[in-house]
């Protein structure tokens, strides 16, 4: 399989692959399919992403999309975090082969989680 420059890039010098102490908010999900399990934490503070972080435990695409995510999304509003898809994890990685798309999903769906997390806690 073909990955990009960059994809093997972030899966090696990962910068965002670590536990936050005291989350905001925490979200795992998992693929029964590939049986990847994604965790994202989330330090929020004044509706901004303060800080992001994950531990994926999964194929090079799932760790290098959680890398891409958080490295897109540290810094940004709520609101438009929400609004990253996996096609901005796609652009950013270079390209994602056709059969590795669902890793880029995964990622996404854990943050949406840990967002509505987030919310009902707040
Ligand atoms: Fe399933 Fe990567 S192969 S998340």
């Amino acid at each position: 399989m073909m990955y990009s420059e960059k994809l093997m890039d972030y899966f090696k010098n990962p910068k965002f692959a670590r536990e936050i102490k005291n989350p905001s908010a925490v979200a795992e999900e998992g693929n029964i399919k590939c049986g990847d399990i994604f965790k994202i934490f989330l330090k929020i503070k004044n509706n901004k992403i303060k800080d992001i972080s994950y531990l994926t435990y999964g194929c090079i695409a799932a760790i290098a999309a959680s890398e891409s995510f958080c490295r897109i999304v540290k810094g940004k509003t709520i609101e438009e975090a929400k609004k990253v898809s996996y096609e901005d994890i796609k652009n950013d990685l270079g390209d994602v082969p056709a059969i590795k798309l669902h890793c880029t999903h995964m990622v996404i769906k854990t943050f949406k989680k840990a967002i509505e997390n987030y919310e009902n806690k707040n």
